[in-house]
């Protein structure tokens, strides 16, 4: 093995997808020794110096700061990795793209559809390599989906349907905005269910059954007013905390999505289904390591649903784990998605999708979504 190149990360955020991104990054190495580049923890960012100094030390970053703008100039950062809220995705992607450094970024792109766009304009001038986690398409069972779509199996799709469940945000008493609730804040999130869920279902969606052309929606917020946890005042709620939305795909199928906070009983209910003219498939985010399938050339008396266990090492990704018959989990998503970017940057080629540029079409369905709840009218997607 040759010396590898080294990506020194500048990652800012420390929350949930910091610590997800971290473990990506410090196993690569482990599990792909043949990556030419090897990610290197140079530095870690949030605003409380004590916490983000004890995340460093925990994660065995090289250094940690406190203002995000300082991790952007420094030179012995090449690529800055984006996990704060979604209002302030642009403005660090914007700073990153300018002064050359490689972007991963969280999703969705950006809290304001105007920013997105501007967002994929500057990467494209400044020509920095960039990525959106849209971790699932890195699921091995979901991998296994979109091959199978793509080998023809299910012939003409005439069906695609996602929800993405939870049930966190039923009580009223639950505070919106500031440390950890900036999602239920409208400034810092931009949207409710539509961003932060929809968002996941709308990009395999796409990924696997192509473009989306217009939608209907609609959307509804349940709970009004809420505490804003750092005024202290009650506010206006102005999320979304349900959307729900038909389409029609540019393959002529159907699609139907959902996704709400408010499914009592569900945690991150994740599943898509697709029926074909020959076969239907099925996954579901709490069996994730299960793909099922249904095949209507079989025997008609055995013929049923499937249950694969997506475990074997023939199946996406997962020669690089165990053993046949052992299972993966969530995290490993993000590490496959780091190592595919950081195999794209070697090849020279256009970087490991969801580019910046992928992630716009979502946005763009998002956007259409929201008008349509308002409009309570069809919204083209553009
Ligand atoms: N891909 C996925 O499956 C997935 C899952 C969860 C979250 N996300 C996305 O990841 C992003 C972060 O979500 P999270 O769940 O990790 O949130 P979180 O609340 O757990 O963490 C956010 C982090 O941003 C930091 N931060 C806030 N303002 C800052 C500032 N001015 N300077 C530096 N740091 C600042 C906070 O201190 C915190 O460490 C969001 O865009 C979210 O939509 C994606």
């Amino acid at each position: 093995m040759g010396e590898k190149k080294e990506i020194r990360i500048g990652l800012i955020g420390r929350g949930l997808m910091g610590k997800m991104h971290a473990n990506a990054y410090s196993r690569i190495g482990n599990f792909f020794p043949d990556l030419e580049y090897r990610p290197v923890l140079q530095t870690v960012c949030s605003r409380n110096e004590e916490k983000v100094k004890e995340f460093a030390e925990t994660w065995g970053f090289n250094s940690y700061e406190t203002d995000w703008k300082k991790v952007v100039e420094r030179d012995d950062i090449d690529a800055i990795d984006i996990c704060t809220p979604n209002n302030m995705h642009a403005e660090i992607a914007i700073a990153a793209a300018e002064a050359g450094k490689i972007i991963l970024c969280e999703k969705p792109l950006s809290s304001d559809f105007e920013e997105a766009k501007k967002m994929v304009e500057v990467v494209d001038k400044s020509g920095v390599p960039n990525t959106v986690w849209y971790n699932y398409r890195r699921v091995p069972a979901v991998t296994l989906a979109k091959q199978i779509v793509d080998s023809g199996k299910l012939g003409k799709i005439f069906h695609y349907r996602a929800n993405f469940l939870q049930d966190w945000t039923i009580s009223p008493e639950l505070p919106q905005g500031g440390d950890a609730l900036w999602r239920l804040d409208v400034d810092a999130a931009g949207s409710g269910v539509t961003g932060d869920l929809l968002a996941h279902c709308i990009d395999t969606a796409i990924w696997i059954n192509g473009g989306i052309k217009d939608v209907s929606a609609v959307t509804e917020t349940f709970v009004k007013e809420r505490v804003h946890q750092d005024s202290g005042e009650v506010q206006k709620v102005g999320i979304d905390d349900a959307s729900i939305f038909h389409c029609h795909f540019s393959n002529g199928s159907l699609g139907l999505f959902e996704a709400t906070r408010y499914a009592r009983g569900h945690k991150a209910l994740y599943t898509f289904e697709i029926n074909g003219e020959h076969a239907s498939i099925r996954w579901d985010l709490h069996d994730m390591h299960r793909l099922e399938y249904f095949d209507h050339s079989d025997e008609s008396v055995v013929r049923g649903w499937r249950s694969i266990h997506v475990s074997d090492g023939d199946q996406p990704y997962m020669d690089r784990w165990w053993i046949p018959g052992t299972n993966i989990g969530y995290e490993h998503s993000f590490i496959h998605q780091a190592a595919d970017f950081f195999k794209s940057l070697e090849e020279g080629e256009e970087a490991a999708g969801p580019t910046f540029k992928d992630a716009l079409e979502t946005e763009k369905v998002c956007n259409a979504v929201l008008k349509s709840a308002k409009s309570r009218s069809w919204e083209d997607v553009k």
